[in-house]
């Protein structure tokens, strides 16, 4: 089988514990290391959760890093009022036996990129301070990866602001270097986010699942439901570690996009030009800031929502 060689940047995360869970499980993906940041969270409760995913999911012995603390100009800004005090769930679950690699984000994106025998795809799904410190640090092993998938921004409307997703707001400076940089970017954003979701009651067939991983998919989700008082539950940041490996299952658009780093009300917008090529022509967006990124735009939920069913539990779905 083909495999897909990934490396996931997370700020875990209820949904990132979805991609986390899926990317390791998959066996059409070879997961060569995680690198956590601050974003939900603080990092250091991101490396914990992260190393807890890698537990129920039975992974082997995947690096995890810890990364930046807090964004490049601006301060923290958490969402735990979303997943939880702990930033994901609450679920009280304990500590992994599992250590944190000794070596910062940075250097273990450098060190598993330039030891890759296959091409890289980075699947970050948090703010993007660690990606820009890496292009920053190591631009000739940047010029190394094959692309990049991101979950965050938006071609419409925002979360964290009627502006602006929360993966791009958090750190503009840093998507807005991310998105500058050259390599060829997907953007999996609010455009399709919310779409893929599991329902309260196949939260209860998982949780029952005699499969740890499913079963502890379960809890995350019926304890996101309680949360927020919604279900279906979005998949969320695991869209983006599906759009990675089936990109046959996503509507994508190019469009020029254009990360606002003003401190104004448009603050970490992603600005997509969809206006038609007469207006474009007449007046471009500005050539310097903006990139050329492929957008999702639409995608197959009922597929997306088998992929990670049936891979997170076998024996159920
Ligand atoms: C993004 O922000 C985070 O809260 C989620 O984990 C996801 O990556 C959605 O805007
Ligand atoms: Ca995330």
């Amino acid at each position: 089988m083909q495999k897909t060689s990934i490396i996931l940047d997370v700020d875990t995360g209820v949904d990132d514990a979805f991609a986390v869970l899926f990317a390791a499980m998959h066996p059409a993906i070879n997961l060569l290391g995680i690198t956590c940041v601050d974003g939900n969270t603080n990092v250091d409760q991101v490396v914990a959760n992260t190393l807890k995913v890698l537990d129920a999911a039975g992974a082997g012995d995947i690096p995890v890093a810890r990364g930046a603390v807090r964004p490049l100009l601006g301060k923290s800004q958490y969402a735990e009022y979303v997943h939880g005090a702990d930033g994901m769930g609450d679920l009280g679950i304990a500590p992994s036996a599992r250590k944190v690699d000794s070596r910062s984000a940075v250097e273990l994106l450098r060190d598993l990129i330039e030891s890759s025998k296959e091409p890289v795809t980075l699947v970050p799904v948090a703010p993007l301070t660690n990606i820009a410190l890496f292009l920053r640090a190591f631009p000739e092993t940047a010029k190394k990866i094959h692309r990049i998938v991101l979950m965050g921004g938006s071609a419409s409307a925002g979360n964290a602001t009627p502006a602006a997703e929360f993966n791009v707001w958090h750190d503009p400076e840093a998507a807005a270097i991310v998105f500058q940089s050259g390599v060829p970017i997907t953007m999996y954003g609010l455009d399709v986010f919310m779409r893929p979701g599991i329902t309260s009651q196949e939260a209860a067939l998982l949780r029952k699942s005699p499969e740890l991983s499913a079963q502890f998919a379960g809890k995350l989700i019926e304890a996101f439901i309680e949360r927020l008082h919604v279900s279906p539950i979005t998949l969320g940041d695991f869209g983006a570690v599906a759009t990675a490996i089936h990109p046959e299952l996503f509507t994508t658009e190019m469009f020029d996009v254009v990360v606002d780093t003003s401190s104004g009300p448009a603050r970490g917008q992603t600005i997509c030009d969809r206006r038609d090529a007469f207006l474009k022509d007449l007046e471009p967006l500005s050539l310097e800031d903006s990139a050329s990124v492929r957008v999702v735009l639409d995608l197959d939920v009922e597929a997306v929502r088998q992929l990670w069913l049936k891979t997170i539990d076998k024996g159920a779905f």
